[in-house]
């Protein structure tokens, strides 16, 4: 049995009162069980609070990104280090918009999840196709290159910390979810390609999120697939009714 995982991926939302506010509601709402595990990840400048903040809470706090260097001249950039150093230690690592919009590489995310393992640090690791790549059917070999680029050179003992999320980004922000069967369809995928290099008992422990376009509406079919291990919520995640709804479809 895997415990099922809701993450919260914030993104650039949120300010420093506006985050509070919302871990507050997110107290105020929430009932985290056994059966669940619930993650917040707000932008790094709120990262400090939302600990303080969910100190005696069972919410779990994650970071967006971080860079795989320890430190150095690399302006504007945050290490593993740094995120331990304030109770952080979990991250999102190769999520769409980071490949898109800041040139991350599979090179850039293969020496970042090298880091994460390092530092004993769970990892969110973000796959998933572009349109373009499903329309002409090459979806399940994009995300099989992503996977095993960034990831397959890693011990079989890393995969202890290990969660990750398909997003197809031409689901993500834009209301078109993929349907269960696709979200199954990939999971079922993704785990096979992860038993076919580490084996069977690994891959059936390793959780697979679902994101793009999460809603209360949506969540407890997509989180009722076999190979679907709970989901990597964006928008819905800034409301905390929404986010509850979509953790209590989570529970079993
Ligand atoms: P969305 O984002 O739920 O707003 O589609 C998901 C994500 O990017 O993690």
């Amino acid at each position: 049995m895997r415990t099922k995982i809701v993450a919260g991926n914030w993104k650039m939302n949120k300010t420093l009162p506006e985050a509070v506010a919302l871990i507050e509601a997110l107290k105020n709402n929430i009932q985290p069980d056994k059966t669940v595990e619930v993650i917040i990840a707000p932008a790094y400048v709120n990262l400090p609070k939302a600990v303080e903040l969910l100190q005696d809470f069972p919410i779990a706090v994650s970071a967006q990104n971080m860079h795989f260097a320890d430190h150095g001249a690399y302006t504007g950039e945050i290490s593993a280090d740094m995120l331990k150093a304030i109770g952080v230690d979990t991250v999102i690592l190769g999520h769409s918009e980071r490949r898109a919009y800041f040139n991350e590489t599979d090179d850039v995310l293969q020496k970042k999840a090298q880091k994460a393992y390092e530092k004993n640090m769970t990892n969110i690791f973000c796959v998933g196709e572009q349109l373009e790549d499903r329309t002409k059917g090459r979806h399940f070999e994009v995300v099989k290159n992503q996977l095993s680029k960034a990831l397959f050179d890693l011990p079989l003992q890393a995969y202890k910390k290990i969660v990750i999320a398909y997003e197809p980004v031409w689901a993500i922000g834009t209301g078109q979810t993929a349907s269960p069967e696709q979200a199954q369809e990939m999971h079922r995928f993704i785990r096979e390609t992860l038993a076919q290099k580490y084996g069977r008992d690994l891959a059936n422990h390793v959780r697979i999120l679902y994101g793009g376009s999460v809603k209360p509406a949506n969540a407890s079919e997509i989180f009722s697939q076999p190979d679907v291990d709970g989901g990597l919520i964006g928008g819905a995640s800034l409301n905390a009714e929404d986010f509850n709804a979509i953790v209590t479809a989570a529970k079993s």
